[in-house]
Order: C-alpha cells, then structure tokens, then sequence
C-alpha cells in the first residue's frame, strides 16, 4: 500500500506519485503510471530501480547485509547445509527434520540425467568451454520433461524446480569429465549433495576416493544459493516473464552469469593471480587497477550493491582458510600472493576510499582451486548452486501476478527521414 505520495513536477505539471515501503530497505516510488503522462524514467544500470516485488532475499550493501527469508547468511552458512537452504529459498520456512529428510531424499532420487542427455555431448568439442556446455544441456533438458511444463501449475513448478536442483550437480561433473576425456560418473544415493558432486567429478569407473569432509563441507557452503535482483536472476525473470518453460529460463540465466563482471570473476581472479605470478609484481597491478588509462580492474574485487565487506566473502575467506589447511596449501605460492594481495588492497587508499572489498568470487576462485577443482569450472559450479535461487526467484514471480517485463529507451538516433534509393546514395 501507498503511505505517502512524492510529486513531480515536469513542463509545468505536478504529477503524485505512490511511494512504497517494504519490511526492509529504501522506500520505492512508484512511476509505472508515468508513460500515461508522456515520460519515462531512465536508469542505465538499474541503480535506482526496483523491477519487482520480492520475499526472498534482502541485501544492505552499505551495511554488509544479507538475509535469505530473514536469515542472515552467516548463520545459514554455519549451521545449516545447503539443501536446508534450497528448501527456505523454496518455500520461505527451514524445513523440520521430517521435511529435510523427505527433501533429501526427493533430491537424491533425481540425480540422474536422461539417457539420452549423455548423447548430446558428443557435440561438443573436447576443449570446449564448460560453461558453453551447460548453457546448451540445461536449456535442452526442455525437450525432456514435456509432462511438468505447465507454468501455470504450481505442481509442474515445484517438479522442475527440484530437477534442476538434482541434475545440476550430475551436469556439471558431466561438463568436466567430457572435457578431461573422461566416462561419466553416476551420482550415489548413499552420499551428501555435496559428496555426490565431488564422487562424480573425481572418481573413475577404476577408483572411488576418499572424500574429505573439509571439502564437501566448503563446496556445501559455496553461497551463491540466491543473491537478489542481479544480472542473472533479472535475466531469469525477464525470460520467465514471456511465459518460457523454466530450464529455458534458468538456460538464459547460466548465459548472463558467464560474464566475467558477474559470475565469472572467479575464473578471472584465478586468471589474474597468474598473470599477476608473485608477490614482487603485487605492486605494479595494483598501481594498474588504480590507473584511469588502463582497463586492468582487480578481479574479485569490488562489487555493484556491497560497499562495505561482503558478508558471504567474510564467510568464504574462513572456509577458505580451512580447505587451505586441510589440502596443505597454506604455503603454496598462488595462495601466498592472493593473500598479500587481499592484504595490500584493503590498505590502499584508493580501494579503501571507493570501498572495493574483496568480493566472495576472490575466496571461492581460491577454494575451489585448492580442491582440486580447474578454473573453468568455477562459474560452472557458481551456476550449480545459484539455480535454487533463480528456481525460487522465478516460481515467485510466475506464482503472483506480473506483466510481461519490456524495458523503455531513450532514444538518440535519427529522426524520421526518407528512404533514397541505391544510385541516389552518396
Ligand atoms: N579494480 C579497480 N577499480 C575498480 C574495481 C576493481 N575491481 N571495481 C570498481 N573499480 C572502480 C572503477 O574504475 C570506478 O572508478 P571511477 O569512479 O574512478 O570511474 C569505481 O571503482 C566504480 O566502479 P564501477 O564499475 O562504476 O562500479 P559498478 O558497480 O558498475 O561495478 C563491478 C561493479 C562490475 C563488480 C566492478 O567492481 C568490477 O568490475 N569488479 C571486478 C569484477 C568482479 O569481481 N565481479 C564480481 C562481482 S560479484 C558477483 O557477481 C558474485
């Protein structure tokens, strides 16, 4: 409901517009009307916008604030595991023990992928991206499940949502054994989501591994379940919002989070600290992010809402900490220069005053890779755990009334002008 009015006046003519408040956050004003009065708003960037309505996720940047249904994350990360989460994102409460078991279980028991899907990777090339994979086979499980794709049907929603779930962990270990050149692992009922995931990237037909229990635990607090309005989930529901079956919306979201100011950062952190190669080159790419001429940025740093420390990188840098430990790589030289890295940025002046913080892409590209996990699979997995958050995001929107999402533009081209015929062109 409207609590107050805000005006604006424009050529001349006052226009009331409702401003809205939700549980938390800035107050909202309202200018849907606006176009009626011949205007349109514009905000290149959604700095200022609000293109929902949402119950799932709220972040105060300036606080270093993030709540799932309420939850701060830092609680969520230590005592929960990630399928209690999935299910709060799912269904706005943590569930009892009999409701996780069931969930548990209900995931477990689709873990494995059609038949047929497997077939569908002899298209690609060995060396191709993973990523580039898991955009197409994600997409492609549409043409599976034609019996659950009724969007209407709160039902087929909540099916879809729990395959995807189930299947990411299966695709995504697909993606990287198709690239290594190796069979493909089928999931085990017996073992964790987590362990499941790390059974079917690292075991072969030949020899099951020891799996460690600092390992799965770091890749169970991977926190990328759900982050707001960002560029993927935005991307999710504007795809949703056309009435699109949701693996071809979540398909559309994998794409937006590839980019390197998104979801692949983590690759790109993990790149730089290559590049950068040791300490003693420390100080010659900080003064190049620092430098207006030249478009060197530090990757895993900074980030569009946080200006303050990411609660989920002070999570991740913990846990990274741990894998660091149990690994043995405390003293390896790639952890030793991201760390005088962190270190020295977070005194610099010039990171300090614009508040770029290390971002949770700087610690997960680091974890992941004590793992033993390659850099391009970073995203991958980024992509694995934020589909219970682009589930959710969606299912929220297809269950409320919304519109069909088609931004405006200021345009700057030309203005009408007559068409002149080929011989007549200068
Ligand atoms: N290194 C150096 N300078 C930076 C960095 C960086 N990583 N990030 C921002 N800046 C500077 C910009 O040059 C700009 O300076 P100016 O005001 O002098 O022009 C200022 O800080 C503001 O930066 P913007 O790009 O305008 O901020 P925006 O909110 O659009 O960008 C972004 C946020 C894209 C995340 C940016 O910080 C960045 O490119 N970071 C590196 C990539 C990264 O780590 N992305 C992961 C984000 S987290 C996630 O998706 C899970």
């Amino acid at each position: 409901m409207a609590d107050e009015k805000a005006k604006l006046l424009i050529k001349g003519k006052t226009i009331d517009l409702d401003v809205l408040s939700g549980t938390l956050g800035p107050d909202v004003v309202d200018v849907s009307a606006l176009f009626k009065e011949g205007c349109f708003t514009y905000d290149s960037g959604f700095n200022s916008t609000a293109a929902c309505e949402s119950k799932i996720t709220f972040i105060d940047g300036e606080k270093g604030i993030l709540l799932h249904r309420g939850y701060p994350i830092e609680q969520l990360a230590s005592k929960s595991t990630f399928l209690e989460v999935c299910y709060l994102l799912l269904n706005g409460e943590l569930p009892n023990k009999q409701q996780e078991e069931q969930f548990r279980r209900t995931i477990t028991h689709h873990t494995m992928v059609h038949e047929q899907i497997h077939y569908f990777f002899n298209g690609f090339r060995r060396d191709a991206h993973p990523m580039a994979i898991m955009v197409g086979v994600v997409g492609a499980l549409s043409a599976f499940y034609h019996d659950t794709l009724d969007i209407k049907n709160p039902e087929h929603r909540t099916i879809s949502a729990l395959r995807l779930i189930a299947k990411m962990p299966t695709i995504a270990a697909m993606c990287y054994k198709y690239t290594i050149g190796q069979p493909f692992m089928q999931p085990l009922n017996r073992l964790s989501y987590a362990e499941n995931f790390l059974h079917m990237m690292f075991d072969t037909p030949c020899a099951e591994s020891h799996i460690n229990p600092v390992l799965a635990r770091a890749l169970d607090k991977i926190l990328h379940a759900d982050h707001e309005q960002n560029a993927s989930t935005s991307t999710v529901r504007l795809a949703g919002s056309t009435g699109a079956n949701p693996f071809a919306c979540i398909s559309a979201g994998i794409g937006a989070l590839w980019g390197p100011a998104h979801g692949g950062a983590n690759e790109a952190a993990l790149s730089m600290l290559h590049e950068i190669g040791n300490v003693s080159q420390v100080g010659k790419y900080i003064a190049r992010a620092k430098d207006p001429n030249d478009n060197f940025r530090l990757m895993g740093f900074g980030h569009r809402v946080y200006k303050n420390y990411d609660p989920r990188a002070k999570v991740m840098r913990e846990t990274c900490h741990e894998v660091l430990e149990a690994v043995g790589a405390k003293n390896d030289p790639l952890f030793k220069l991201a760390m005088e890295l962190e270190r020295i940025a977070l005194e610099d002046d010039y990171f300090v005053e614009k508040k770029l913080y290390p971002n949770v892409d700087f610690y997960s590209g680091i974890t992941l890779s004590a793992i033993g996990i390659p850099a391009n699979m970073f995203t991958v997995i980024f992509a694995l755990a934020r589909t219970v958050g682009w589930a959710a995001q969606w299912n929220e929107m297809i269950s409320n009334p919304y519109r069909l999402g088609r931004p405006r533009q200021l345009y700057t081209g030309p203005k009408k002008r007559d068409y002149i015929g080929i011989t007549d062109r200068s």
